[in-house]
C-alpha cells in the first residue's frame, strides 16, 4: 500500500541521518566532533526532575485536559508577562508536544490546499514539510548574511500574494542564531497591517540570546498581536528536549478549533509533565537555571566564532541567539554538500550542510555549539587545521 499522496514529498531528517553517520564511524573506532544536533548538552535542572517524581507521587498519571491544567497555562502567562510584558488570558493557552507538534497544529490547522505560507529562508524545515502536507505551498523569504539576517522588507512585500495566510517568523532562528530588529518586525506589521494574515511565531529560541539582546515576539506590535500565534516550548531553555513539552498562545477566537483540534493529534500532554512545566517556569528566577547555561553558551558562542574567523577559509558573524553558528565556506570553493562531507571524512568534524535549511544555505554550514567546550576546542584545533590544509 502507497502512503498517502501528501507525504510524497516527505524524506528521513537529514540532520539525523548524518548524525547516524558520525556515530557510526564513531562506533568503528574514529574519534568524530559532532556539532549536529540542536539539543543542550546539560541535563534537565534538579528542581524540574524533583516537580515531576513528586507530580507523579501525587497522582497525576490520569488524562489531561487536551489545553493543559490551569496551573500550567497560568505559568504560561505569568512567564510572559514577567519576561516579555506581554498580558495573556490561560484561555488563550494550550499544551502541545513539544514546539514541533505545535507547528504541526497550527498549520494544519489554517493551511487548505493551494494556501501560501511565507517562511524563512534558511530555517529548520519542519514549516516547510508541515505546509507540504497541508497541500499549501512554503513561499520562501531571504535571511541574508549581508542583510545581517533580516526580512529584506522589499523582497518581503513582493511575496505576498492573494493566496498568503500565514507568515511564519522565527526570531532567534534556526540555524542562522539571528534576531530580527523591533524596527525589522515593524516594518512587517507595516506590510500586513490591512491583511487578513496570520502570524506563527516561533519562540522556542527567546531566552537564549546574547550581547543584551532582546528578542522581540511580533505579539508585543500592537497590530500584530490579535494577528500572532505564538509557540514556544522547554526543549532549548530549559533543557528538555527529551520531556516533548511546549504550547501555543491563540488569540481566543482560534482556540476552540486549536483545542479540538489537538485532542485528535496527541489528546493532551501527559500530566505529570505539565505539572513539572508550570514548576520550571514559575521557579525559574529561584533556580535560576535558564541564565547559567545562557552564560555557558554564550561563552562557547565568543569562543568560537574568535576562532573561525581567525582562519583564512572560514568566517561568520557574531550570531546574536540560538546555539548556532552559519558558517561561511564560500572561500573553500567547495558546495555545503561537499564541505560537510570532506570535514567528516577527513578531520572527523561533523556539521549540517546549510542547503538542507534553504537556498539560501548554499556556501554555509551549521554549527551547534551546545557541545562540551572541551569538544568546541579539539575541533577548532582541527578546523585551523582543515583551513592550512586548503592552502595547498
Ligand atoms: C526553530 C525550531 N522550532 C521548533 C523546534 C522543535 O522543538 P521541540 O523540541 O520543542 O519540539 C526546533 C527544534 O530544533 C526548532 O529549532
Amino acid at each position: 500500500m502507497k502512503a498517502a499522496k501528501r507525504l510524497d514529498d516527505l524524506g528521513m531528517s537529514k540532520i539525523r541521518l548524518l548524525s547516524a553517520k558520525a556515530q557510526e564511524m564513531r562506533a568503528q573506532g574514529r574519534q568524530m566532533y559532532m556539532f549536529t544536533m540542536g539539543q543542550p548538552d546539560f541535563a534537565t535542572p534538579r528542581y524540574i526532575i524533583d516537580a515531576c517524581e513528586k507530580a507523579l507521587e501525587d497522582g497525576f498519571t490520569t488524562y489531561p485536559a487536551y489545553e493543559g491544567p490551569l496551573v500550567f497555562r497560568q505559568a504560561v502567562c505569568d512567564k510572559y508577562e514577567r519576561d516579555n510584558g506581554l498580558k495573556f488570558d490561560p484561555k488563550q493557552v494550550i499544551s502541545t508536544c513539544g514546539a514541533a507538534q505545535a507547528a504541526y497544529l497550527v498549520l494544519t490547522s489554517f493551511l487548505d490546499p493551494e494556501d501560501e505560507v511565507l517562511v524563512p529562508n534558511p530555517m529548520y524545515n519542519i514549516y516547510e514539510n508541515i505546509a507540504g502536507v497541508c497541500g499549501a505551498k512554503a513561499v520562501k523569504y531571504s535571511l541574508r548574511e549581508e542583510n545581517d539576517f533580516q526580512i529584506d522588507l522589499d523582497e518581503f512585500k513582493s511575496l505576498i500574494t492573494d493566496k498568503t495566510k500565514m507568515i511564519v517568523i522565527c526570531s532567534p532562528n534556526n540555524p542562522i542564531g539571528g534576531v530580527l530588529t523591533k524596527e525589522n518586525l515593524e516594518g512587517v506589521a507595516e506590510i500586513v497591517a490591512d491583511k487578513d494574515i496570520l502570524i506563527c511565531s516561533d519562540e522556542i529560541y527567546e531566552r537564549l540570546v546574547y550581547d543584551g539582546t532582546k528578542a522581540v515576539s511580533p505579539a508585543s506590535i500592537p497590530s500584530l498581536r490579535d494577528k500572532t500565534i505564538i509557540i514556544n516550548g522547554f526543549s532549548k531553555a530549559f533543557s528538555m528536549t527529551g520531556w516533548r513539552v511546549g504550547y501555543i498562545i491563540t488569540p481566543e477566537q482560534y482556540f476552540e478549533k486549536l483545542y479540538v483540534h489537538t485532542g485528535l493529534q496527541v489528546s493532551g500532554i501527559p500530566a505529570f509533565v505539565l505539572q513539572a512545566a508550570a514548576v520550571a517556569l514559575n521557579d525559574e528566577e529561584k533556580y535560576n537555571t535558564v541564565e547559567k547555561m545562557r552564560v555557558e553558551f554564550e561563552e562557547r558562542r565568543n569562543y568560537f566564532v574568535g576562532e573561525i574567523n581567525k582562519t583564512k577559509h572560514f568566517s561568520c558573524k557574531m550570531p546574536k541567539g540560538a546555539f548556532y553558528i552559519f558558517m561561511n565556506i564560500k572561500k573553500t570553493g567547495m558546495t555545503s554538500e561537499e564541505f560537510v562531507d570532506w570535514l567528516v571524512e577527513n578531520y572527523g568534524i561533523v556539521m549540517v550542510t546549510g542547503t538542507i535549511f534553504g537556498s539560501e544555505g548554499e556556501g554555509f554550514v551549521r554549527i551547534s555549539y551546545a557541545s562540551s567546550m572541551d569538544d568546541i576546542q579539539a575541533a577548532c584545533k582541527i578546523l585551523h587545521e582543515a583551513d592550512k590544509a586548503l592552502d595547498k
